[in-house]
């Protein structure tokens, strides 16, 4: 098989990369390891910046998130029994954020995909890059028994945290940095109202807790749990009393709750792999770097990484133009530590840490109390949930 651009990875960031080029004339093929019922039975989070809004417009899968996602003008703050909103729409001049699941996000991928003749090969096992330092790389894996090999131009590994890409790169050039959080996220998912139209992210002595939702009928919260806690012991009456303890009264008091349908644990990390590139090989999403959910940034930053590297590869073919894809890993780069440092800066806000003094406490109240009084103060939160702007490489 020959393509222009090998894709690893059939989550958002593969799919979203092989529509863009698509819609661009650009040929690829994407290599994804599991089925496609499993890549879509993954419960993620789901709020997207409106930079990531308009790129799922112009990729011409946005429609079904313009009619089923809740636009977001705010979210409140809620600490020492009060609730504080951050007006994002005001904050930031008119600047929301669209609530729209990740997973649906990926289900407008598929189907996108599949009806402009994508070619997406699922169950595609022992994908493995080879000749990535020169100008003639392969991709070889095997499909039902059968070993196959496809050659492409460049190759884009968007196959996630644990994913071949990453670790295809040699020791020597690679670098990583990390940061392991001591505590987790209990999620739930319950088909019922959500506590309130708009996120309520909760700062409390007893940890941190999230409410927010898929739809005005299904919701989900989280509840900060120890990383080896044991998910029998919750049951769901356990999780939504430990939930309202955690809310102010008035929430606490709303709250409707009911038989959840999904449960789990979530381990909190910061990661990030540089650089983002080597030889023709590109790393794009979870296969560069980790958030945790707490600024929700996750599937965002995999969104820019997918801006930057999908106009590099256009204005290579297109233009003979190979500066944005020598530039890839530093503009990547760039975006990707600014929204490391807001997930790890909201985490380290909102959480309640094993070590964590008085003195600690009294600071994360003393920095709430700050922000949710301070123009500037909320003005800075706001711009980086709504998410900070696509620079090129030549304006940072
Ligand atoms: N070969 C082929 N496919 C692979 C391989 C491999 N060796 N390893 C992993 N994959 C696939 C996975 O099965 C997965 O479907 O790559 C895909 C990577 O998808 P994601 O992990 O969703 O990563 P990404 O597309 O970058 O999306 C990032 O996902 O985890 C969330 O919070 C994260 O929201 C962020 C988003
Ligand atoms: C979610 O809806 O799952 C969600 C929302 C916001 C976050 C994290 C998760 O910060």
């Amino acid at each position: 098989m020959k393509t222009q651009v090998g894709i690893i990875g059939g989550g958002p960031s593969g799919l979203l990369l092989s529509q863009i080029l698509h819609l661009q004339g650009i040929e690829n093929v994407v290599l994804e390891r599991q089925s496609r019922d499993y890549v879509l039975g993954r419960i993620r989070a789901g709020v997207l910046e409106q930079g990531l809004v308009e790129m799922l417009r112009d990729a011409q899968v946005g429609e079904r998130m313009d009619r089923e996602g809740l636009i977001h003008d705010g979210f409140h703050l809620a600490f020492g029994g009060r609730t504080e909103r951050i007006d994002l729409k005001g904050l930031t001049g008119g600047k929301t954020v669209m609530v729209y699941g990740q997973t649906e996000v990926t289900r407008d991928l598929y189907n996108a995909r599949d009806d402009m003749g994508g070619l997406v090969i699922d169950e595609a096992t022992d994908v493995t890059p080879h000749d990535i330092e020169t100008d003639a790389p392969y991709l070889t894996f095997v499909k039902s028994g059968l070993e196959t090999r496809l050659d492409c131009d460049f190759i884009a590994a968007c196959d996630g945290f644990h994913g071949v890409g990453r670790q295809s790169m040699p020791k020597n050039v690679l670098k990583t940095y990390e940061r392991v959080y001591p505590f987790g996220w209990l999620g739930v998912l319950s088909r019922t109202r959500p506590v309130d139209e708009e996120l309520i992210y909760a700062n409390h002595a007893r940890g941190f807790a999230l409410c927010s939702m898929r739809s005005p009928t299904l919701s989900r919260y989280y509840v900060q749990c120890a990383l080896d806690e044991n998910l029998d012991e919750w049951s769901d009456d356990r999780f939504w009393d430990e939930l309202k303890t955690r809310l102010p009264e008035a929430a606490a008091a709303t709250l409707v709750t009911g038989p959840s349908i999904e449960k789990s644990i979530a381990p909190l990390r910061s990661f990030v792999a540089e650089p983002m590139t080597h030889g023709r090989m590109f790393l794009a999403g979870d296969a560069a770097h980790i958030v945790p959910p707490t600024g929700a940034k996750g599937l965002n930053l995999a969104a820019s990484d997918v801006y930057y590297l999908s106009r590099a590869l256009i204005a290579q073919y297109q233009k003979d133009d190979e500066t944005g894809l020598k530039n890839y890993s530093k503009t990547a780069l760039s975006r990707v530590w600014k929204a490391e440092r807001f997930s790890w800066w909201m985490t380290t806000l909102m959480h309640k840490f094993p070590d964590q003094g008085v003195f600690d406490a009294k600071m994360q109240q003393a920095e709430l109390d700050y922000l949710t009084s301070s123009k500037a103060g909320m003005t800075a939160m706001a711009e980086n949930y709504v998410g900070l702007p696509y620079q090129e490489g030549d304006e940072q």
